[in-house]
């Protein structure tokens, strides 16, 4: 449509126009050309029309119902772990096919019903349109609006309420499906809980947390051990995921990551019992996100040019020194130890800190030392906690003051 064109109607001619023919000035003025128009039910109550809503009613009203059975099912169903042979593990094994059952038929009997919706309520239509170039005027906008309008009314949505409120539920519930589950992912960050082998919850506790109660914890080196099969079932029983270290256990230039191992949770040398069951406890420990803690032992020659942080004079034993591997800058594992230059290098945004000097920033986005965790022997040459943590471990948060 030229621009000419358009100015031939004032805004008085289409304030006269009808809804009808400003729709149809609107397909003409875009140069839209109607080749087939037909409307599904002409005549109003026709008996086909009723049916067809029943039909696209029971598509949506199961939907409906299946979205409702989700969020029961994501909220009632028991869905805490467990292991083979224990009571409820049937169900427990329901819960996530349960979760992938309602939702998608839910979400296949509101697009049946939406489908189905289009091909029997929506007039037939071929239009063909010419392409043209350049911003919409007064015209252009005033005549889709009113198309709009005319699709509204002509689809008969506005007539058939029970339709149009249940894919509005359908749509409301189908939403609040996808977004309900990640209400599990938020949590309070600094809501306390019980003080266990992972902290209390909080930012600043970890698994070593655990001295400041009395508790005595060895320095737990990962065996990598797994689940044996006995008399058919698999079993964890006697055997033990950390076991205590020694300092003679590490070479010069080695380093060992090692996690809380509280003593009651002790399970070799002396202390074996081939009855009892840490294992899960220690997984725990292990996947305590601010508990894993490098254990280096210094070359002698090494050793004696370290500097260290004031007040951390005595945080190690010897030549051996534990820093946090939650990596300051935002909380990748510190992994790699480079033994010839005396540094931890992060792996993920290649911060590098300077085991020489009290694991201090060096290289990279980091901009905190590592923190040093106190170390000791015990009275059987155990390696052990000598105290926490003085300083939060991992990345920067508000309540931090180091
Ligand atoms: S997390 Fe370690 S450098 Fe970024």
């Amino acid at each position: 449509m030229s621009h000419d064109e358009k100015k031939k109607y004032t805004t008085a001619e289409l304030d006269a126009m009808s809804n009808e023919e400003l729709a149809r000035l609107g397909t003409e003025l875009d140069g839209v050309t109607v080749a087939f128009r037909k409307e599904r039910f002409p005549i109003p109550n026709d008996p086909a029309e009723k049916r067809a809503a029943v039909m696209v009613g029971i598509y949506l009203t199961l939907g409906v119902v299946l979205a409702l059975a989700f969020i029961l099912v994501y909220l009632f169903w028991p869905w805490e772990y467990k292991y083979l042979g224990q009571e409820g593990l049937w169900m427990y094994s329901l819960y996530t096919p349960m979760l992938g059952l309602t939702i998608g038929l839910s979400i296949i009997f509101l697009g049946i019903g939406m489908v189905n919706y289009v091909k029997r309520f929506i007039p037939q239509e071929i239009s063909v349109q010419k392409r043209h170039d350049g911003p919409s005027d007064e015209v252009d906008r005033r005549t889709l609006v009113a198309l709009l309008d005319d699709s509204w009314n002509t689809s008969m949505i506005g007539r058939r309420k029970v339709i149009k409120g249940l894919a509005a539920t359908g749509a409301a519930l189908a939403g609040l499906s996808i977004i309900l589950p990640l209400g599990g992912m938020i949590k309070n960050p600094w809501k306390a809980g019980k003080l266990g082998v992972q902290g209390d919850g909080t930012l600043w506790t970890s698994g070593w947390t655990l001295h400041e109660e009395g508790v005595k914890l060895y320095l737990g080196r990962d065996t990598g051990n797994m689940a044996q099969e006995h008399h058919g079932h698999f079993t964890t029983q006697g055997i033990s995921r950390l076991v205590r270290m020694r300092p003679g256990d590490l070479d010069a230039a080695g380093m060992e990551t090692v996690f809380p191992l509280p003593e009651d949770m002790v399970n070799d040398g002396d202390l074996y019992n081939p009855n009892a069951d840490v294992y899960e406890e220690h997984m725990h420990s292990i996947h305590g996100p601010r508990n894993a803690v490098m254990l280096i032992r210094l070359r002698s020659a090494d050793a004696a040019k370290v500097i260290e942080r004031k007040g951390q004079e005595d945080f190690h034993y010897g030549d051996y020194y534990a820093y946090s591997k939650i990596c300051t800058h935002i909380g990748c594992p510190t992994s790699l130890y480079e033994a010839q230059e005396n540094r931890i290098l992060c792996p993920c945004h290649q911060s590098q800190f300077n085991v020489l000097e009290f694991c201090k920033p060096m290289f990279g986005p980091a901009a905190r030392a590592l923190p040093q965790l106190p170390i000791t022997v015990d009275e059987e040459g155990y390696l052990i906690a000598a105290g926490n943590f003085i300083e939060p471990v991992g990345p920067a948060f508000w309540e931090r003051k180091s």
